[in-house]
């Protein structure tokens, strides 16, 4: 039998899906296991770059406050990671998700509803998406309300693009 199909029947058996030995161990059905610290694979960002990074950024978003932004994060923090490389969760791995096209990252296993969806990240869907998930894409499996505050949603994507790596075109 191929893998695959193996894989496809016994989906608990999580160590046998690994199909590929280096793959990082799978975000599917890991939902409630504590995740290994993720690689760091470029140093931190000092704060002054960040700023730098931050000034960079399209209206409103050069005037976010980071530091909110970072307290906003702490919401999502349980299910997505941002760093390059970092793991999936419950949630997919958010490095470069500005310009990327939604429901695909790699291994991640997403609803139809995203898997399906027919656009690119920016900040106006990222905004839209984190006011009310469930009403900017119904059928969705992202368990979260939302994030009703303006300055917080301004103050939290200021903060992602700042450390997903987004770059201005
Ligand atoms: C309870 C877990 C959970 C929380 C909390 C959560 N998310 Fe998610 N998120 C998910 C899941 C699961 C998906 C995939 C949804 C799907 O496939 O329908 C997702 C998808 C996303 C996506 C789309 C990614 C892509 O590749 O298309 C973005 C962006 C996102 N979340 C951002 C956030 C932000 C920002 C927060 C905090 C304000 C947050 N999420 C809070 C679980 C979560």
């Amino acid at each position: 039998m191929r893998p695959s199909l193996v894989c496809g029947l016994a989906v608990l058996a999580l160590a046998a899906c690994s199909q590929n030995a280096e793959a990082p161990a799978s975000d599917e059905a890991a939902t409630d296991t504590p995740p290994a610290p993720a690689p760091a694979p470029r140093p931190e960002m000092t704060p002054e770059q960040r700023a730098v990074v931050l000034a960079g950024l399209p209206a409103p978003y050069n005037a976010g406050d980071l530091e909110n932004g970072r307290r906003t994060f702490a919401r999502c923090r349980s299910c997505h990671t941002l760093a390059e490389g970092g793991q999936n969760m419950t949630g997919p791995n958010l490095w470069g998700v500005f310009g990327r096209r939604a429901g695909s990252v790699e291994g991640f296993r997403y609803s139809d509803a995203l898997h399906a969806a027919d656009f690119t990240w920016d900040a106006e869907h990222l905004d839209g998406w984190l006011t009310a998930p469930r009403d900017f894409l119904p059928g969705n499996r992202m368990a979260f309300a939302g994030v009703p505050d303006e300055t917080e949603r301004r103050d939290l994507i200021a903060y992602l693009k700042v450390e997903t790596g987004y770059a201005p075109e």
